[in-house]
């Protein structure tokens, strides 16, 4: 344990590399509470060519001043994957590379319990498994390997926005992956919703009247295994920082976009997006509109071979 005087005050650093099949990590002085001030960063090294599994069993960080930020790989920003706060348990994060990093940052007032989780590495015929979002039921799965299926289902009073059924498949990179991501399970009348191929408009509750404080909503697009999704945003403004869009999916694994900037058009790399928009308690803007496409991908043989036949057809 090491202890720094900053400017800013008293900094707690914490953390370590880790090694190994699997394990354990909780923040410091859980479940009593960790430190304010901290600053502790944990990489995980997995064996060459498995990517890392982290499943939270326990997490309460206080909502918008600490934070849990994950890198898909070294605890570099070009790496950042996703900041996690609050008090759901999140659902399981795969790394893509056998590097996986956390970083714990708290403000200097007011902490909570902290968070515990296991990792584990994956190799290439595991999918991991893929979690149990909040009042989802989830049913099979076996060791979620390679042509396993999990299926899912809401409790009472919620809908399943998603893919109810995931199946453990190869992708074209040769790793296990799910083929859907986990679908989640929302209040019956609460914003966000499932879109299933085609096109149309995603944005945001209330557009263009100001959302409310406090959205949490979450939009899932899908489109069948092999094509990919675009999304084209037309008006962007939120509170910068505060009030944010999450886009999961895409290359890097997560993009945030958030301020008065119309964002670039944002394509996927899978058959799903996920469009995740949460805003804090204050300060209400436009929000944001975007239009979605989905995408065929034909193979770049596909042009060049009926190309070559409308000329065979034309000039024979
Ligand atoms: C790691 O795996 C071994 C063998 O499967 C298991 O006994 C052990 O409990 C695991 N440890 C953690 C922290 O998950
Ligand atoms: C935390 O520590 C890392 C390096 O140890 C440093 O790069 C980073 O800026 C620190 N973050 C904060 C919020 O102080």
């Amino acid at each position: 344990m090491l202890f720094l005087f900053f400017p800013l005050g008293f900094i707690y650093t914490c953390g370590g590399t880790l090694k190994g099949r699997n394990g354990s990590i909780e923040s410091p002085g859980f479940p009593y509470g960790y430190p304010n001030g901290a600053n502790c960063t944990w990489v995980i090294v997995g064996e060459e060519g498995s990517r890392i599994q982290l499943m939270f069993l326990s997490f309460a960080i206080e909502e918008e001043y600490d934070f849990l930020s994950l890198y898909d790989g070294h605890p570099h920003p070009t790496n950042f994957r996703t900041r996690l706060t609050g008090f759901q348990i999140p659902t399981p994060v795969t790394s893509t590379g056998n590097v996986f990093s956390l970083r714990l940052t708290s403000d200097f007032a007011v902490s909570a319990h902290g968070f515990k989780l296991n990792y584990e590495e994956l190799h290439s015929t595991s999918c991991g498994n893929p979690g149990v979002p909040p009042k989802a039921v989830l049913s099979g799965g076996g060791r979620f390997a390679v042509g396993d299926h999990v299926r899912y289902s809401c409790v009472p009073g919620y809908v399943l926005d998603g893919h109810a059924t995931l199946t453990c498949i190869t992708n074209a990179g040769n790793s296990a992956v799910w083929d859907f991501p986990a679908p989640i399970c929302r209040a019956e009348d609460t914003c966000g919703g499932t879109v299933r191929g085609g096109s149309g408009v995603v944005t945001s509750p209330g557009y263009p009247g100001n959302y409310g404080n406090q959205a949490d909503c979450t939009w899932i697009l899908l489109a069948e295994p092999g094509d990919t999704i675009s999304v084209i945003f037309t008006d962007f403004q939120t509170e910068e920082k505060y009030d944010y869009l999450e886009v999961e999916g895409t290359e890097p694994p997560t993009i945030w976009l958030s301020g008065s900037n119309v964002p670039s058009p944002v394509v996927s790399n899978k058959n799903w997006l996920r469009l995740h928009f949460v805003t804090d308690d204050n300060h209400r803007y436009r929000g944001f509109s975007a239009h979605y496409q989905g995408n065929l991908l034909l193979p770049s043989s596909f042009f060049s071979v009926s190309l070559c036949c409308l000329f065979f057809c034309l000039f024979n």
